[in-house]
């Protein structure tokens, strides 16, 4: 699987509480079980792993198509972010079609290709969506859950803001 760059292991027992690994080769040294498999590491993944880790008996495996954002100062120094995309290693580099809105321009359009995915690249800003767009999926799904009135309680559970909490723990050769 030549996309799969870095894999996150979360809740190893004994063994670490949490690991970045770079190889198939190295994750087989850890461990092949896990209780849980999240499928990207960007913001939505990384929240779903630490929320399944809260449980210290659970184990987590969060596969992400692009690289650790260790050491890359366009991520770490906040000011940089500017130059962390488009067209680095930490860019998908999607570029729009022709928008008849920008005369015609095609533009890039940055995605974030790393761990903690696109709120890496953009200043961890974000945007909820309108109400309608949440009443919409509730609709279309047929699904009271997807609904704004069911899912702003998690959205504002999110918007709780900190300070830094100080380097990343990074554990990138772990020994089994
Ligand atoms: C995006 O472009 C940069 C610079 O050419 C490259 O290093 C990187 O691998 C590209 N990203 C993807 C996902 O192909």
């Amino acid at each position: 699987m030549a996309w799969l760059r870095v894999l996150t292991a979360l809740a190893l027992g004994s063994i670490c509480s949490g690991a970045i690994i770079e190889s198939i080769a190295d994750l087989t040294k850890l461990k092949l079980k896990f209780d849980y498999i999240v499928v990207g590491g960007g913001t939505s993944g990384a929240v779903i792993g630490n929320r399944l880790t809260e449980n210290k008996d659970v184990s987590v495996l969060i596969l992400e198509a692009g690289g650790s954002n260790a050491n890359v100062l366009n991520i770490i120094v906040p000011a940089f972010c500017t130059m962390a995309t488009p067209q680095t290693p930490q860019d998908w580099n999607y570029t729009t079609i022709p928008q008849p809105g920008l005369s015609g321009r095609a533009i890039a359009y940055p995605r974030g290709f790393v761990l903690g995915g696109s709120s890496s690249v953009n200043y961890m800003v974000y945007t909820r969506g309108a109400r309608d767009d949440f009443d919409r999926f509730a609709r279309v799904t047929g699904d009271q859950g997807w609904s704004w009135d069911s899912l702003i309680p998690y959205i504002l559970k999110n918007e709780r803001f900190g300070p830094p909490g100080g380097p990343p723990q990074h554990h990138r050769a772990v020994s089994a």
